[in-house]
């Protein structure tokens, strides 16, 4: 029987769970609801479902902040339960985690401590870099000697990475992501409008403005701010252009920078090759043409970005048959 391996994401929105004895992959949203911040009420998608419903009783908890472990306890629990019913007993894993590169040992050793106390018959946890395995899931040529360089664009991270011969030249994870653009459209509404809205409905908001081609309105619902009840408003979905760019232009002047700072044979590589987008963050339809017209490199993005990582696991889990 061959040895079972599963691949975990550990990312803020999103925890993703691969195994080389299933097909499918798991993605369910990383969060976790407490009773009075000790009994367990529900994990995953049935835990977002109560976000900003919640009875005062009831703790919607995110564990995960800026790539790594913001509430080692909860995200353990969360882990535990989710491994439970995902893997099958009688049966030990070896278990692989996608880990950030820039972040300190101690972040990285929390990882390693953590799967091994919330995994299900653990054989070995193994730590693998997340731009090798985004490299991988992109279907990049990770071993020749040819630099690739990707921007993974997260949640609340945007990962900016060059690889080469199976390995990291570099990567810098910056305090920036696509979440900012959902903080940012509850303040306008609140401010211009005068409508407060909740999360939810500002991300919403958000996936209609990344793939609209053509400048479209969508109705916002939420509670007038100075009568206090319900109100609704068409907002044209351009107003979130000038925001995403500003998003975008930060990540843009970063990787001018580390393009400024790798080896020169590299730049070259990745003239020729050119930039590939990965992540949530990077569905929105003008990112590319941004990007090219900025930094005058040709840049690749592709469906379903947010899926690389896992994908890259996927196929390290298939491979690795040396445990
Ligand atoms: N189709 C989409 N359009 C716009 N934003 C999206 C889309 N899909 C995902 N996102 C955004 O991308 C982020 C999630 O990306 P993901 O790579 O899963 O993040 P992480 O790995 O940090 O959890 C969220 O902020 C989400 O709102
Ligand atoms: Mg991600």
């Amino acid at each position: 029987m061959p040895k079972g391996k599963i691949g975990i994401e550990l990312g803020t929105s999103y925890l993703r769970i691969c195994a080389n004895d299933k097909d499918d992959i798991l993605q369910i949203k990383n969060v976790i609801a407490l009773n009075n911040k000790m009994k367990l009420v529900a994990v995953g998608n049935e835990a977002y479902a109560m976000y900003e419903k919640e009875p005062y009783t009831i703790q919607v908890i995110s564990p995960m902040t800026h790539g790594v472990i913001g509430d080692y306890t909860n995200m353990r629990r969360l882990l535990h339960v989710v491994l439970n019913s995902y893997t099958k007993r009688f049966r030990s894993y070896s278990y692989y985690a996608a880990v950030p590169v820039d972040i300190s040992n101690i972040e990285k050793r929390a990882f390693y401590d953590m799967i091994l106390e919330a995994g299900v018959h653990v054989k070995s946890v193994d730590l693998l870099a997340k731009p090798m395995l985004d490299a991988v899931g992109l279907g990049i040529s990770v071993e020749e000697p040819k630099g690739s360089m990707i921007l993974n664009l997260g949640t609340d991270t945007c990962e900016i990475s060059v690889v080469c011969l199976g390995g990291v030249v570099c990567s810098r994870l910056l305090k920036c992501g696509s979440s900012q653009l959902d903080s940012w459209m509850m303040q306008y509404m609140r401010r211009q409008e005068g409508i407060q809205i909740g999360k939810k409905t500002a991300e919403k908001f958000k996936y209609q403005y990344a793939k609209s081609q053509q400048d479209k309105t969508f109705f916002i619902k939420g509670r007038d701010v100075v009568c206090g009840l319900p109100k609704g408003k068409k907002i044209p979905l351009s107003v979130m252009e000038r925001r995403t760019y500003e998003f975008v232009h930060q990540v843009i002047a970063e990787t001018k920078d580390m393009l400024e700072r790798i080896p020169p044979q590299l730049v070259s590589d990745i003239m020729a090759g050119g930039i590939f987008l990965s992540g949530g963050g990077s569905n929105f339809f003008k990112v590319k043409s941004w990007m090219e017209e900025e930094l005058n490199l040709p840049v690749h993005t592709r469906l379903n970005p947010e899926n690389t990582v896992i994908q890259g696991l996927k196929v390290i889990c298939n491979q690795k048959n040396d445990r």
